[in-house]
């Protein structure tokens, strides 16, 4: 047992975790499960490499960002709340407008909020999983380190959303604290809670669409549960909310340097055909935006739900950034326009805002995603190529919801499912595109080098040179 460990070193918090006994007790028991699975599931081979990694320290400037060669399972996994920066904080939406954030869990939400933190808690393992193998192909060294840092964030989400459990669910709590440790990304009897999460991500291509589309579904479900009346919930959200623009960044930057490779090679080979000069064409980079991006979208559930209306009327999940709406915040009869299914044909209908409340998320979520993708354009438009990538239509290779029994090409027309068998691998990824891709993956670990496929990003991580040793590699 860990019994003498101080945890408020091992784990910087600022929960005052040293004066909780029962608590403490609880982490304690879950560490070393904790631990076992990380050397596990988490990062394969490297966990004895000293690796320059970020770690929160504390929630204020200085704190939040401390860089430093690190082994990953010495990583300090801290356990955070953003700061109460209100006195007086009152609830924002639902039928609790304007009274006072709960500190505790009030008796009647302990069940759905336990299931909102658990389906968020459960991501955060479950994409490490699918990271796992990802090293053993890194185009570069500080992109094996930005895989890393990805990782153990993940990992300290992890813990922000256990320490929540066992702080205010009790022995219920720590039964599902000991779960999130057992449900394994892509098993067939034991998967992760949701559906993107038990895809592989195979190549580096899919890690950052992946840290691009599915890290930005987490980015606006973490947004919407800040809005919690929970308050322990919302500043938890909140401060994980800076480490996930990071993988996004992750995301957006990698996708836009294997544009800018595929860009320089078609301009100064004056050809199409990047694949013969070892790059990724735009065409399989639209296949590839087309899968993350629709199994990302499902990521936020059904158009009409009363679930989403439940936790909206309680005052669990609110909207992305509630206070900056202009309308009551309690939508009782409220209209949203959606896109629905009806007599053969996708049409724009209004429908009540309080049942809509996934869908609106997903609005804000599809804007976000389109502000990325119009500045990959720009690098393409810059060097003078006509090719536009587009996000695909919402409709498109959907498996929750409304549309998940039709068959939807990327600009929206309805087609039958023998259509659909013949041409879906126009639209998405084939076998001989993954094929393609996995060729190229190819680990380069000299410092400063990069793989054929990819540009190098136009700045190392914290002002360090692009040649730093970002791992250090020799024992
Ligand atoms: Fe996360
Ligand atoms: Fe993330």
């Amino acid at each position: 047992m860990t019994g003498e460990v101080n945890y408020s070193d091992l784990i910087p918090n600022n929960i005052d975790l040293g004066a909780d006994r029962r608590l403490k007790r609880a982490l304690e028991s879950w560490h070393p499960k904790f631990m076992h699975w990380w050397k596990t599931y988490g990062p394969d081979e490297y966990q004895d490499k000293e690796v320059y990694l970020r770690t929160a320290v504390s929630v204020d400037k200085a704190g939040w960002a401390q860089f430093g060669h690190v082994k990953m399972p010495d990583y300090r996994w801290g356990i955070f709340l953003a700061d109460n920066t209100q006195q007086d904080k009152r609830i924002g939406f639902g039928d609790h407008k304007g009274e006072k954030v709960w500190q505790d869990v009030p008796g009647e939400f302990r069940g759905p909020l336990r299931r909102l933190i658990v389906t968020q808690g459960d991501t955060e393992p479950a994409s490490v999983e699918q990271q796992r193998i990802l090293a053993a192909t890194a185009p570069s060294l500080v992109d094996m380190r930005n895989l890393f840092q990805v990782n153990v964030e993940e990992a300290r989400h992890l813990w922000a959303m256990v320490y929540l459990l066992m702080a205010h669910f009790g022995r219920d709590g720590r039964e599902e604290a000991e779960d999130l440790l057992k449900r394994r990304s892509g098993d067939a009897d034991k998967p992760r809670i949701l559906g993107a999460f038990n895809e592989a991500t195979p190549d580096w291509l899919s890690f950052f669409m992946f840290t691009y589309f599915t890290d930005r579904d987490g980015k606006y479900q973490l947004a919407s549960l800040a809005e919690s009346a929970f308050d322990p919930l919302a500043r938890t959200c909140q401060f994980m909310l800076t480490e996930e623009a990071h993988h996004m960044y992750v995301g957006e930057t990698g996708v836009a340097r294997v544009i800018q490779k595929a860009c320089e090679i078609m301009r100064e080979h004056r050809t199409d055909d990047v694949r013969h000069y070892g790059a990724i064409d735009l065409p399989t980079l639209q296949k590839y935006v087309n899968f993350h991006f629709s199994v990302s979208t499902d990521l936020f559930g059904a158009e009409q739900s009363t679930n989403a209306a439940n936790y909206f009327t309680q005052g669990l999940k609110g909207r992305y950034q509630e206070s900056r709406i202009d309308d009551d915040h309690q939508l009782k009869d409220q209209p949203y326009r959606v896109i629905q299914f009806d007599a053969g044909q996708l049409v724009e209908r209004e429908v009540a805002a309080l049942t809509s409340i996934n869908e609106r998320l997903r609005d804000d979520y599809i804007a976000d995603c389109q502000r990325g993708v119009d500045r990959w354009n720009k690098i393409i438009a810059e060097a003078g190529i006509d090719f536009v990538l587009t996000l695909p239509h919402r409709a498109f290779h959907r498996q929750i919801g409304i549309f998940s029994d039709l068959h939807v090409t990327p600009s929206g027309a309805l087609i039958d499912a023998e259509r659909w068998a013949r041409e879906c691998h126009q639209w998405l990824p084939g076998p001989s595109d993954h094929e393609y891709v996995k060729s190229l993956m190819q680990q380069v670990t000299e410092p400063g080098k990069f793989a054929s496929w990819i540009a190098p990003p136009r700045l190392g991580i914290n002002n360090q040179p692009l040649d730093f040793a970002y791992l250090k590699l020799a024992h």
